[in-house]
């Protein structure tokens, strides 16, 4: 019988015989298709310490190579990898452009009582390779999303991610309006600045902006905080800009704050993850009756450990020798989910978490916190 499309379209009788005249392809392509996404999105990377910049007195950047495989795995600017040390792990955002894959640079500030960010500035030297997972992350730019017009609000090591972005635009000249303001605590901590304000003088489409809390001189631009006032003097109205937040945890709340007195709406601010709670308590549905420096007992599987409520299940897993696959350390990536299998955790807001974990009984252990006993499935 004549196929129906042969007696509608000019030409189908031919493909169609041309298709069933076809080769079935029965070779397995699994293996090829792994090493694709494994190149790609490799689970793993080891990088050797190629060179180390000093930033500041407090912050260095690492330049990562790939000895053994030379090109890097492309990434989005904005993105980050996880470093593996001392039994745990902390993502650090790539400072360098996506443009160039024979390094990534990882810029890295003490945070005062910080065990790996000092452990980090402390131990590292060159020629010392180091375990990362691939690039990771969320919070990058996408301009069909996001559009070509872009304020980042930085704090701190926060301009990290806001340093690859621009030096991206630089380097594939993109069309592209990037405002950067951002914070220091004093002039001396401004991290890039020389680098920063050398492109925005060369590149029209970039403007940089220091503020700077500690108006001590010789220090003479702008001084304060990034509050709405200071936002709009530098960047007049904010339109239908995306805007970026990125640096201490402190910065979110009070950016929010400040954006939304401009009258940016929620979906055009976009926050980098930055770890779990410092107070998980202070979240309203913290048990108001469970002492977050009381133990409770965790069990996974065979072993049993006691842990405080306000250790992250994570934390207390990896302090117990325990390692589940991690990413982000913020609720989002979800690579940390385990499943409550008795007792309650009190899950920070910071949980993206599916619609079907929370049926099933899933949580992100990075910012999860056991409020009873708890039993868990990896
Ligand atoms: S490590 Fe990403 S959600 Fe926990």
């Amino acid at each position: 019988m004549k196929h129906p499309l042969a007696e509608r379209f000019d030409g189908a009788a031919e493909i169609l015989a041309k298709i069933d005249s076809r080769i079935p392809d029965t070779r397995d392509h699994t293996t090829e298709t792994r090493a694709t996404i494994n190149a790609y999105h490799p689970k793993r990377l080891r990088l050797r310490v190629e060179a180390i910049i000093d930033e500041t007195a407090t912050t260095k950047t690492y330049r990562l190579t790939d000895s053994e495989n030379g090109a890097l795995p492309p990434f989005l600017a904005g993105q980050y990898v996880d470093v593996f040390i001392d039994g745990t792990s902390r993502p650090y955002a790539i400072s360098s452009s996506p443009a160039t894959l024979d390094h990534y640079d990882l810029t890295v500030r003490r945070v005062p009582g910080g065990r790996i960010s000092n452990l980090l500035i402390d131990i590292l030297e060159a020629g010392h390779v180091l375990t990362t997972t691939g690039p990771m992350g969320t919070f990058h730019h996408n301009p069909l999303f996001h559009g070509d017009r872009v304020i980042f609000l930085a704090g701190g090591s926060g301009v990290a991610p806001a340093m690859s972005m621009i030096r991206e635009i630089v380097e594939r000249r993109l069309e592209r309006s990037f405002h950067l303001i951002y914070g220091s605590r004093d002039a001396a901590d401004v991290i890039f600045r020389a680098e920063l304000d050398a492109l925005a003088a060369r590149h029209p489409g970039i403007t940089v902006d220091h503020v700077i809390a500690d108006s001590t001189p010789p220090w003479t631009g702008r001084t304060g905080f990034l509050t709405a006032e200071t936002i709009s003097e530098l960047a007049g109205p904010l339109d239908d800009r995306m805007t970026y937040v990125c640096g201490p945890q402190a910065l979110y709340p009070y950016a929010l704050e400040q954006l939304t007195t401009l009258g940016q709406p929620r979906k055009r601010i976009r926050f980098e993850a930055n770890g779990a709670p410092n107070d998980p308590t202070a979240q309203p549905h913290w048990p108001a009756d469970a002492d977050p420096a009381e133990e409770v007992s965790v069990t996974v599987g065979d072993t049993s450990f006691r842990t405080r409520r306000d250790r992250p299940l994570l934390d207390a897993l990896e302090d117990n020798g325990i390692r589940p696959e991690a990413g982000c350390r913020s609720g989002e990536c979800s690579l940390c989910r385990v499943r409550i299998v008795k007792g309650e955790v009190h899950t920070a807001s910071e949980a993206k978490l599916r619609l079907s974990d929370q049926q099933f009984g899933y949580t992100h252990s990075c910012v999860a916190y056991p409020i009873t006993d708890v039993e868990i499935d990896l």
